[in-house]
């Protein structure tokens, strides 16, 4: 079965074709950092447009590496939530067009089941059930993961998502929009033991978050070492390291509570920020101790991308699922009310399937 994944959500247009028999085909993204970079943030307005002129060119370019035709897609899986409403809509648009054009099923995806599932789309992939810890710009949670749609919200940020974080903290020093592979890269020329940050709420019981009171702090320190001139290199690579140990220290205390409290043996980690190679060291050293282990995505499938909704979509779309006349995309959509699918989910042809 050849389905067509479509990732709109936010600033990056991402279109993939998974095969439930052979795994990815072909992917291709287009990532609109250089659009935005002069507003220091995602213009909404701006985002869609780019959408609408990049998602047709993206489809030929994964036909073509696929050697594929649109006629041999066998169903549309597009990202109808959450995100920027109308970025959501460039993509809702086109997957149903296409849907409509080649008969087949189409079905919105929830995007962070997409960051969810995405460790899937690796050869040596975790069993359910495990804990994923979500850490993207937007989210930060921690979910017991039965299988798929079987979500249960163990604990989320309280403000600011951990992306989020590092954004506004890479822009306090002069990095530009996204900032987290901006502190990443400055924190591996840092002094480690030159600024403590704290760790927010990692002496409280409970798995919830919360990284506003750390933008602060990274605020008061670089106004602090600013003076009246201005922040030297060595200061900006001292305070990404600060930083960025703190939110890595933070997240793992957080992994293994979550883990011991479930009484499961297995993390993923998902979304943007799954990509940092310090978050990912730390958790494989910390985990090795509690003989449990940790899975992540393929680094570019950490940040948005559309093989993940394909991926995601394939799996409900083989359930039997699909989008109905009236389905509208949705800003907001809490993951744990997204349906289950059976534990094992069926293996055979698509509704509607025009080869049956
Ligand atoms: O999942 P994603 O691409 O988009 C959302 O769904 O939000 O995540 C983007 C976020 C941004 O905040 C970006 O700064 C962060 O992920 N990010 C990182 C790294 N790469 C991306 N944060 C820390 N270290 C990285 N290497
Ligand atoms: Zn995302």
């Amino acid at each position: 079965m050849l389905i067509l994944g479509i990732e709109t959500s936010c600033d990056e247009t991402g279109l993939a074709l998974y095969d439930t028999a052979r795994g990815l085909l072909a992917h291709a993204l287009f990532s609109q950092v250089d659009v935005h970079v002069e507003y220091g943030g995602v213009v909404p307005e701006l985002a869609s447009r780019d959408h609408v002129r990049k998602a047709l060119p993206l489809l030929d370019e994964v036909l073509a590496r696929a050697g594929c035709r649109g006629a041999d897609i066998d169903g549309i899986a597009y990202t109808a939530g959450p995100g920027l409403v109308g970025a959501l809509m460039v993509g809702a648009t086109l997957a149903r067009a296409l849907a409509w054009g080649w008969g087949v099923p189409v079905l919105g995806v929830h995007h962070m089941e997409g960051h969810l599932l995405a460790p899937m789309l690796e050869d040596e992939h975790p069993e359910f059930p495990f804990v994923a810890l979500l850490v993207s710009g937007g989210h930060t949670q921690l979910v017991r993961v039965d299988g798929i749609g079987r979500y249960r919200l163990l604990g989320e940020s309280l403000d600011d998502a951990a992306g989020e974080a590092f954004d506004k903290t890479a822009k306090m020093l002069g990095l530009p929009y996204p900032g987290g592979p901006q502190i990443a890269r400055l924190a591996q020329r840092g002094e480690p033991g030159r600024f403590h940050f704290p760790r927010p709420m990692v002496n409280r019981p409970g798995l919830d978050f919360s990284f506003s009171g750390l933008k602060t702090h990274a605020l008061n320190t670089v106004e602090g070492c600013r003076g009246a001139g201005e922040l030297s290199e060595r200061d900006a690579c001292d305070i990404a390291c600060a930083f960025e140990n703190a939110v890595v220290a933070t997240l793992v205390v957080k992994c293994r509570r979550a883990l011991r409290q479930e009484g499961l043996d297995t993390l993923i980690i998902a979304g943007g920020v799954s990509a940092n190679t310090k978050l990912r060291a730390e958790l494989q050293r910390a985990l090795v101790k509690d003989r449990a282990r940790v899975f992540y995505p393929a680094p570019q499938f950490c940040t948005d991308n559309g093989a993940m909704i394909a991926y995601a979509g394939a799996q409900r779309l083989l359930a039997g699922q699909a989008d109905d006349g009236d389905s509208q995309v949705r800003p907001r959509w809490p993951m744990e009310t997204l349906p289950p699918l059976p534990a094992r989910a069926p293996r055979g042809r698509l509704p509607g399937d025009r080869r049956v």
